[in-house]
């Protein structure tokens, strides 16, 4: 249980006429209304895009607004990989629709990245786009997801699934992370959300803090303890990288070049990891075969993977692959992969990734100081050996 409430923290992401604050803290759901208002955005009416799993949180939010006089429609959906489709894409737009959203009024997601992904997409292109207010409902949207306007949906080509191959940049007006709401989270997804966290730490460098892994390391006892003013200051620090990140690269177009940091260095683990969830038997060695591998699951055992291809090339010493082992372990995370198939499939699958360009498979990769760098065409034998870092039985 998440003890003492604490007070609300704020980071900004600086975008000029589209920046917006990101709200940290306990019971934010309830205070929208408010918030709308001193954004000078009162609406006639918004629609709620909730997850299924947390009804509670979004029932508090349309109390809320309708006690403000705003009408409120809701529809809710399943969050799973399949079903972040085109045709709940189509569904969601249509209730906006049937509740006659016009311009102006908001879409509210409550709920994980699928929520998120889905209804700040339906926000993009209702009408042209509408305001979007995301509100994570999981550890790994508070600190990724939500923030910095990357929408989007699967495509299922042949019998793979395209992660985010559809999708559009669409910045949140707001994005509260109500605390409160990870108080239901089942413990697989919170150290899933871990994955992320762990992500930002090891790029911490490239914006100057190298504290932001040691923190991580010293702290992660009290964030599975899920103590609140841990859980608040790990959702802080990612939440402020991560912003820092996105202003300085909101398109993701920043070439690699050294002292700046681009968007794209925040694919780091993920090439690998939108391998394994193509894959319909990649599972977390030690769990059931039929047990997929969850999208933050995917991200650590990428983030390992990233580490042993980057020492097998030379950019960074053999020391970081086992210290990101530790920090897995100590999260309750998955350091072996069940069920990958050979190397060539899955330098294959790596080659389908969105984030390949002119054919040229593009990984980013850990160097020293925690800081990393896009590198283009790796040796394949480098590649190879991140993969058997994680491959169990
Ligand atoms: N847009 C971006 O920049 C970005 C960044 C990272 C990840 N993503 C996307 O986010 C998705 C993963 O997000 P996720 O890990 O949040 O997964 P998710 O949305 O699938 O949620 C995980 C599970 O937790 C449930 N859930 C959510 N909140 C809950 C709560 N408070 N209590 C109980 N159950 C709850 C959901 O119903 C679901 O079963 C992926 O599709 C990924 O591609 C997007």
């Amino acid at each position: 249980m998440m003890p003492a409430d604490t007070q609300p923290r704020t980071v900004r992401v600086d975008l000029a006429d589209r920046g917006y604050d990101v709200v940290i803290g306990p019971g934010l759901l309830e205070t929208l209304p408010q918030r709308l208002d001193a954004m000078v955005m009162r609406p006639r009416a918004a629609f709620i895009v909730a997850d299924a799993n947390v009804a509670d949180a979004s029932g508090r939010c349309r109390e809320s607004l309708e006690r403000s006089g705003i009408a409120v429609g809701v529809t809710t959906i399943h969050a799973t990989e399949p079903g972040k489709s085109i045709a709940t894409l189509a569904e969601i737009l249509r209730s906006l629709g049937e509740a006659r959203i016009e311009r102006g009024e908001p879409v509210v997601a409550i709920g994980g990245g699928i929520t998120g992904d889905l209804g700040g997409f339906a926000a993009a292109v209702y009408r042209r786009g509408v305001p979007v207010i995301q509100c994570p409902t999981t550890l790994l949207a508070m600190v990724d997801a939500s923030v910095g306007g990357k929408t989007g949906a699967n495509l299922a080509i042949g019998d793979t699934l395209q992660k985010n191959m559809v999708g559009a940049f669409h910045q949140p007006s707001l994005v509260l992370a109500d605390t409160r709401t990870l108080g239901t989270l089942p413990d697989r997804e919170f150290k899933a959300g871990l994955a992320e966290c762990l992500k930002h730490a090891l790029l911490g460098g490239c914006l100057g803090d190298t504290d932001h892994l040691g923190w991580f390391e010293s702290n992660t006892e009290r964030v599975l303890r899920r103590e609140a003013d841990a859980v608040a200051e790990l959702i802080h620090r990612s939440v402020a990288f991560k912003a820092a990140v996105v202003a300085g690269d909101e398109f993701e177009l920043a070439e690699d070049t050294p002292g700046r940091v681009g968007r794209a260095l925040l694919n780091l683990g993920h090439t690998f990891a939108h391998a394994m969830e193509t894959l319909k038997g990649a599972s977390p060695a030690g769990r059931p075969a039929d047990s997929p591998l969850l999208h933050g699951e995917a991200v650590a055992l990428g983030l390992l993977c990233a580490a042993e291809t980057s020492a097998a090339l030379g950019l960074i010493d053999r020391g970081l692959g086992p210290r990101i082992a530790r920090a897995l372990e100590a999260c309750g995370l998955p350091t072996r992969a069940a069920g990958l198939p050979d190397a060539m499939r899955l330098l294959s699958l790596m080659g389908a990734d969105k984030k390949t360009s002119g054919g040229r498979l593009r990984l980013v990769l850990p160097t020293p100081g925690c800081t990393a760098r896009v590198v283009v065409s790796p040796e394949v034998s480098a590649v190879e050996a991140g993969w058997a870092a994680i491959k169990g039985a």
